[in-house]
């Protein structure tokens, strides 16, 4: 190969790679609060950054994970977040974090983290929480928490946890990314906009078609 085929072949290889990053990017800055104006911008991983002179103690700032969640729906818990939507300063810098609330015996439905994993603190009560690993062992790794107690959800995996008292209880997790992004299971496969066929879902599932309707009805927007 000669020299400059081998510099192009080199340029292709590190572009390659760039284009297959699955997680946040390292910060190439002290930081890079994130704003909706891009005057006077720079575009950095999806997010405009303000000027850092311009930055303030509030672009890292958010006030209000003292109160609960409203738990009063039908699985029972709330998930508050905090990350880069409502911290701008977070943009770029991989890491948010969510307070929990669970009613008595709530759940919080599996589901999954596409770009972060979690590590769970109880801060009050006591739940059943647990992951499952991926094909083709579908282990469910599972264990009861008590307060002061953590667990960690590896990235991608289905992971859920349940309020296993007869009180509230109050977790708070930290996620290795500025937008961990979220997957319920159920609401994704029964309550896709527009559906699923359900000769997809009752083959899938091995089923009868009529219980992929009903689970849909329970789903559909
Ligand atoms: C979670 O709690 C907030 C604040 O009480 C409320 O506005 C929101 O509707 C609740 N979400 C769900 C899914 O119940």
């Amino acid at each position: 190969m000669g020299s400059k085929y081998f510099v192009v072949f080199l340029t292709l290889c590190a572009l390659a790679s760039s284009l297959v990053l699955a997680s946040d990017p390292s910060p190439l800055q002290d930081f890079c609060v994130a704003i909706a104006e891009p005057k006077d911008a720079v575009f950095v991983n999806g997010k405009f950054c303000k000027n850092p002179k311009l930055a303030t103690a509030d672009d890292f700032f958010l006030k209000g994970l003292n109160i609960p969640g409203d738990t009063s729906n039908p699985q029972g818990s709330n998930v508050t977040q905090a990350n880069v939507a409502q911290i701008p300063g977070l943009n770029t810098l991989g890491i948010s974090l969510v307070r929990i609330d669970y009613a008595p015996y709530g759940l919080n439905p599996p589901h999954t983290h596409p770009r972060a994993t979690e590590v769970l603190q109880v801060v009050y009560g006591s739940l059943y929480v647990g992951f499952v690993t991926s094909n083709p062992e579908n282990r469910l790794i599972s264990k009861v928490l008590y307060e002061g107690d953590v667990f960690v959800f590896p990235v991608g995996l289905i992971h859920f946890q349940f309020n296993v008292g007869k009180t509230p209880a109050v977790a708070f997790a930290g996620l290795s990314s500025q937008n961990p992004g979220v997957i319920t299971i159920a609401n994704a496969v029964f309550g896709s906009n527009p559906p699923i066929s359900d000769d997809v879902l009752a083959k899938a599932f091995q089923v009868d078609k009529k219980v992929v309707d009903l689970l849909q009805a329970q789903f559909s927007k």
